[in-house]
C-alpha cells in the first residue's frame, strides 16, 4: 500500500495476541506469543513439527485455556472466553485432522454452522421461515468451493481435496472474522494445493482476516502478507518472505543447522 494511500486512522487489528503461553507441564507450547493479524491480511505462520502452530491456534480459539497473556479479537478480550462464545464472535478454523460429520451430507455439515442453530433449535428455525434463506446461504458457500454439486453426497463419500474444501466452507458459514487454516494442504496432491491457493484467494474477501499454517513454503509464499515463524514456543522471525525464509534462525530451526552451518 503506498503511503498517500494510507489513511490518517491507524487500522485496529483484527487479532492481537499479546505475551500468550500455553504450557504443559515442563512443555512451553506457547512461549510469549505477540502478534497482530491486520484486516484484510493473509499472516503465514510456519515452524517446525512440534513449534506450536496448532496449540496457537487452539488457544486462540478457546480449546485450550492460555496459561498466561492476552488475546483480543478486534476490542473484545477473547483470552478466558468458552470456546462456542469464542466461534460466535467471529473465529472460524479448519483442523489438521479434517474433522467432519461423515454420516451427514455435505450440505448437512455446513448448516450445522450458522450461527443461528447455536441459539434456535432447528424446528423454530425452519418454523420462522428461515429455512430458505439458510439453505441458499449454505449453497452459497459449497458453490464458492466448488461443491454444490456434491450437497447430497455423504461427506464421507468426498475425496480428500474435498473434505478440505467442505472444511473451508463451514467455516466460512459462521461468517468469521478471522479464519485460522491449520495446514490445509497436508495429505494434498499438487493439483490438489494448487486449486486449494485459488480458493483460499477467492474467500480472503469473505473473511476479515486469515492465520494460514502451512508446511508448504510455495502456497506460504504465494499467499502470505507477511510470515510468522516459531520455534519452540516462541516467535524467531516476522516480516516478509524473503527476510523469514532466509532467516538464520529459522534455516537452523528447520534443517537443524547452527548458524555456522554445523549440525546442531
Ligand atoms: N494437549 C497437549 N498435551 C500435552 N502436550 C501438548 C498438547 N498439545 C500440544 N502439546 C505439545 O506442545 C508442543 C507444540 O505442539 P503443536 O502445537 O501441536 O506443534 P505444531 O502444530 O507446531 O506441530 C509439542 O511439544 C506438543 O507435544
Ligand atoms: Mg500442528
Amino acid at each position: 500500500m503506498s503511503s498517500e494511500h494510507q489513511s490518517p486512522l491507524k487500522l485496529e487489528p483484527v487479532l492481537k495476541v499479546g505475551a500468550l503461553c500455553k504450557h504443559f507441564g515442563g512443555i512451553k507450547a506457547l512461549d510469549g506469543i505477540d502478534l497482530e493479524v491486520m484486516p484484510g491480511e493473509i499472516l503465514g505462520v510456519i515452524g517446525p513439527n512440534g513449534a506450536g502452530k496448532t496449540a496457537l491456534i487452539n488457544t486462540i480459539t478457546g480449546f485450550y485455556r492460555a496459561t498466561s497473556g492476552h488475546i483480543q479479537l478486534g476490542k473484545t478480550e477473547i483470552t478466558h472466553l468458552p470456546m462456542h462464545h469464542i466461534g460466535r464472535l467471529g473465529v472460524g478454523r479448519t483442523f489438521q485432522n479434517i474433522r467432519l460429520f461423515k454420516r451427514m451430507s455435505v450440505l448437512e455439515n455446513v448448516l450445522v454452522a450458522f450461527k443461528i442453530f447455536a441459539v434456535k433449535p432447528m424446528r423454530s428455525l425452519f418454523g420462522a421461515g428461515h429455512r430458505k434463506e439458510v439453505l441458499e446461504k449454505a449453497m452459497h458457500w459449497l458453490a464458492l468451493l466448488q461443491l454444490a454439486d456434491k450437497a447430497n453426497q455423504s461427506a464421507a463419500s468426498l475425496s480428500y481435496g474435498d473434505a478440505r474444501r467442505l472444511e473451508i466452507a463451514r467455516a466460512l458459514a459462521g461468517d468469521p472474522k478471522l479464519l485460522l487454516l491449520d495446514e490445509p494442504a497436508a495429505g494434498m496432491n499438487e493439483s490438489e494445493t494448487q486449486q486449494l491457493m485459488l480458493d483460499v484467494q477467492k474467500i480472503r474477501t469473505n473473511v476479515g482476516a486469515i492465520m494460514l499454517i502451512e508446511h508448504d513454503m510455495n502456497m506460504i509464499r504465494k499467499l502470505s502478507d507477511r510470515i510468522l515463524a516459531m520455534d519452540y514456543g516462541k516467535k524467531i522471525a516476522q516480516g516478509n518472505a524473503d527476510e523469514v525464509l532466509q532467516h538464520p534462525d529459522v534455516l537452523k530451526a528447520y534443517l537443524g543447522l547452527d548458524s555456522e552451518g554445523e549440525d546442531a
